[in-house]
């Protein structure tokens, strides 16, 4: 397609590092619906007649069954999917598909291409994360009073209940969802028609176009049109931090399925055997969506890299763009879905989180803003004393609701029976009332108020 100047075909090796129909022909949905809106812009404008525009059009929808049916071949010597296209639409619509390429530039056609891949992406990861969150709130409702360890360090903090925890993650994806979002809005201007670089003599309708592609409108600088990735590096940006968040769900369930934690247990649909020790049951899902959260990372690393050092406008680098954004995607499918589906169906094992939230001394805080509450002591002193009650029961060997009364005097003689009241998982939990705080009521208030949010954006 562009041999006019050459005596020579390109070398095999040429041939194979130029190549990207590879990888690309996977936009080719989004290749056929900007040629669709180009080729009615130019005949609406009459920069090509009606007859071309109609025959171009239906030549299009041909070509597009054609690939639903047979998939795109992987022609080297075609180079993309932009003259792969425009290749067999030549084949089957004769000169007119010659007429198609006027005031465009693949430089254009691919930088709209991907934008709108990039665009279907964001809204996919949008609604997979809605579904787990959907997952998330109807675990966290089922365990608003389900009363587990919360950690500081990984070591035993303050009791806390699972649905907070759960809740927690709903948060996490919450921004993920409105970084998406953000992203969209920034992404959807139309890049068709500034052509190489330079835009164009000819009449187009740079409006129109993008209005038929469902952008807010055109972009307004022909170079940054056809040189901005930020659309993708912004993807993959909001890809990693989802995948983070993932992979920080996903070591949770590591650590709760293990033996020594046994909080959870995966469902069978969500474990693996082993080929040697035929007990285990392993959280093989988990433990991938928190591998892919590195290479999704890596995803961005790459695109950063590529782009960093490009002067103006397009550069051949930039076909390297693909490749990370469409592997980032696909893992960041599969782990979303992963997540969701062990989320479901999980079984949490409430007597283990109990009698693990009861050691640690995990209620040593109630202790200490009880006798600031009803002794009048200092907190730094009732920290102090509150100290030497556990060091006390570890010496023991008992929980601090287990030191009977005489023995706490001891220590303080400010305290008296009513401090029982406060010792226990469940009062702890109970006690923490503040907004955003653990207790059962205010863990159903905010599924209720996340579940009214959720039916507002349906
Ligand atoms: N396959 C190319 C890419 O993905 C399309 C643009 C080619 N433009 C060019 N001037 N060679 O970037």
């Amino acid at each position: 397609m562009w041999g006019g100047r050459f005596a020579e075909g390109p070398s095999a090796v040429m041939r194979e590092i130029n190549a990207s129909i590879p990888f690309d022909k996977r936009m080719w949905r989004q290749d056929l619906a900007g040629s669709r809106a180009h080729a009615e812009m130019l005949g609406a404008q009459g920069i090509i007649t009606a007859d071309d525009a109609k025959a171009i059009g239906f030549g299009l929808d041909a070509l597009a069954s054609e690939y639903d049916e047979q998939g795109v071949p992987e022609n080297l010597a075609l180079e993309d999917i932009h003259m792969a296209a425009e290749h067999r639409l030549a084949e089957m619509i004769g000169p007119a598909a010659g007429r198609l390429h006027t005031a465009r530039s693949r430089n254009d056609q691919v930088a709209t291409d991907f934008r709108l891949w990039v665009r279907d992406a964001v809204d996919q990861a949008e609604a997979a994360l809605g579904a787990l969150q959907d997952a998330l709130l109807a675990r966290a409702e089922e365990h608003a009073e389900s009363v587990m360890p919360g950690f500081t360090h990984l070591q035993v903090a303050q009791p806390v209940t699972l649905g907070h925890h759960l809740m927690a993650y709903f948060e996490m994806f919450a921004r993920d969802r409105s970084r998406l979002r953000d992203a969209r809005a920034r992404m959807n201007l139309c890049p068709l028609g500034s052509a190489a670089l330079a835009g164009t003599g000819f009449a187009i309708d740079r409006d129109a176009t993008a209005a038929a592609l469902g952008f807010d409108g055109p972009t307004r600088n022909s170079l940054d049109s056809v040189s901005d990735r930020d659309f993708a590096i912004e993807y993959l940006t909001c890809a990693a931090q989802t995948a983070l968040h993932l992979s920080r769900l996903a070591e949770e369930f590591v650590i709760w399925a293990s033996q020594p934690f046994g909080f959870v247990s995966l469902s069978d649909q969500w474990s693996t055997g082993s080929s040697i020790m035929p007990q285990k049951r392993n959280p093989d899902a988990a433990e991938l969506v928190r591998g892919h959260s590195g290479r999704i990372t890596g995803a961005l690393v790459s695109l950063m890299i590529t782009m960093k050092g490009l002067p103006l406008a397009y550069s051949k680098d930039m076909q390297d763009d693909k490749p990370p954004v469409f592997e980032a995607h696909d893992l960041l499918g599969l782990s979303i879905a992963a997540m969701t589906g062990m989320v479901e169906s999980a079984t949490f094992r409430r007597t283990r989180m109990r009698a693990a939230a009861e050691t640690g001394f995990s209620t040593a805080t109630d202790l200490a803003d009880w006798l600031v509450r009803e002794a009048g002591v200092p907190f730094r002193e009732a920290h102090h004393i509150t100290g030497r009650a556990v060091a006390r029961a570890d010496a023991a060997g008992l929980r601090l609701d287990q030191l009977d009364l005489a023995a706490l005097q001891e220590i303080d003689d400010r305290i008296d029976g009513g401090v029982y009241g406060v010792l226990s998982v469940d009062a702890s939990v109970s006690s923490r009332t503040s907004f955003g705080g653990t207790a059962p009521a205010r863990v159903r208030e905010s599924v209720k108020a996340a579940r009214r949010a959720r039916e507002e954006e349906a």
